[in-house]
């Protein structure tokens, strides 16, 4: 415990976790001498070797500073300003976003309610009413994320059957995988099965929730979508010019299976997380856990005497729903430690 007596680690973000010791160890390996800036470097050249031995030796990858800028860039590059992509109401691009989706892209994001997160063909099709009506912005992309923000997983026969839907349809497929690793993991899936084997076209791959400090890549399976890219990025603000520290963290998270060890242990935990709370009588566990998020109803009036030893976030305040998130450095200890917490203060 700290000064303060609060805890060292939260449970409020895969976000507030520090970095992961063996990618702090690449950046402090990578930081000798002079390379080339901008990317014409050798981590770059072996990060993207190791995103093509995942992916395919086709995909074309870039490296990017943050996720949102990697899901508007990724968006830039294929569609028009009256086009819309769409979404789930829950998704990162709908509402944490502060409308950057629709200030850089120029689209209309059409969002619809889902019951955990997740796109059907069904529930979106009603959005291709207008398809070649003037007076209508026209559907170009299906967003989903994976895993998604209500913490549930896309298997990849549901991303085939939205791919199938989206291509038959004149749209494509883009996937937000800020947690793409945590999804992966939990499948027992390769990260090319749930990606462009499953149809999607464009990726954004998260680095910094899996224990990167920062960094995120966008990766596209059909090369005729890249083309224009690289100009994309720059004018988009994200073509780092020291991208080699970038590089060299994903190189390190996709050597050894860092990035999988990584996102085994936070979905783990979130397991553990969950079954422990669902033993207090009055947290009501919300979401399937099949990621690293955990999501409950806790009775409202002791949400804040929470808060003040752990910072979370509510996620519905009409309902009283919060949100618990592990990462790589979560410990059983930890665990214990807030069960015991919320044990005694639901006893009050
Ligand atoms: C689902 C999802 N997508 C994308 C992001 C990327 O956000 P940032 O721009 O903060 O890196 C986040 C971060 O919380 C996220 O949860």
């Amino acid at each position: 415990m700290s000064k303060s007596n609060k805890p060292k680690r939260s449970f409020a973000s895969d976000n507030n976790a520090g970095v992961h010791p063996k990618i702090m160890e690449a950046i402090i390996a990578a930081n000798s001498g002079h390379v080339i800036a901008y990317g014409d470097d050798p981590y770059t050249a072996r990060a993207t070797a190791k995103f093509q031995e995942r992916f395919g030796k086709l995909a074309d990858v870039y490296f990017v500073f943050g996720g949102t800028g990697a899901n508007v860039l990724g968006l830039s590059a294929i569609t028009e300003p009256y086009q819309a992509i769409i979404c789930a109401d829950t998704a990162h691009i709908n509402v944490d976003e502060c409308g950057a989706p629709e200030k850089f892209t120029g689209c209309k994001l059409l969002s619809v309610s889902t019951e955990n997160g997740k796109l059907r063909s069904e529930i979106i099709k009603h959005f291709l009413h207008g398809v070649g009506f003037e007076h209508h912005v026209q559907p170009r992309v299906v967003s989903v994320s994976q895993s998604t923000e209500m913490g549930t997983v896309y298997t990849p026969e549901e991303l085939k059957a939205l791919s199938r839907f989206a291509h038959e349809n004149n749209m494509l497929l883009h996937m937000d995988g800020a947690r793409i690793a945590n999804a992966a993991v939990s499948l027992k899936r390769d990260l090319k099965e749930i990606t462009g084997s499953a149809g999607v076209d464009v990726l954004s791959f998260g680095g910094a929730k899996n224990g990167m400090m920062y960094g995120e890549a966008v990766v596209f399976f059909d090369r005729s979508l890249s083309k224009e890219f690289k100009y994309i990025r720059k004018q988009g603000t994200h073509l780092p010019s020291k991208m080699r520290f970038i590089s060299a963290q994903f190189e390190a998270l996709l050597t050894g299976d860092l990035w999988r060890r990584n996102a085994e242990h936070a979905n783990r935990m979130a397991r553990i997380l969950a079954r422990e709370l669902a033993k207090v009588p009055q947290v009501q566990i919300t979401q399937k856990v099949e990621a690293n998020g955990v999501f409950a109803i806790i009775p409202a009036k002791y949400v804040p005497l929470l808060q003040a030893k752990y910072f979370f976030y509510v996620w519905n305040e009409q309902t009283s729903e919060v949100r618990f998130m592990t990462s790589f450095d979560t410990t059983e200890g930890d665990i214990h430690d807030f069960v015991s917490l919320v044990k005694s203060t639901l006893r009050e």
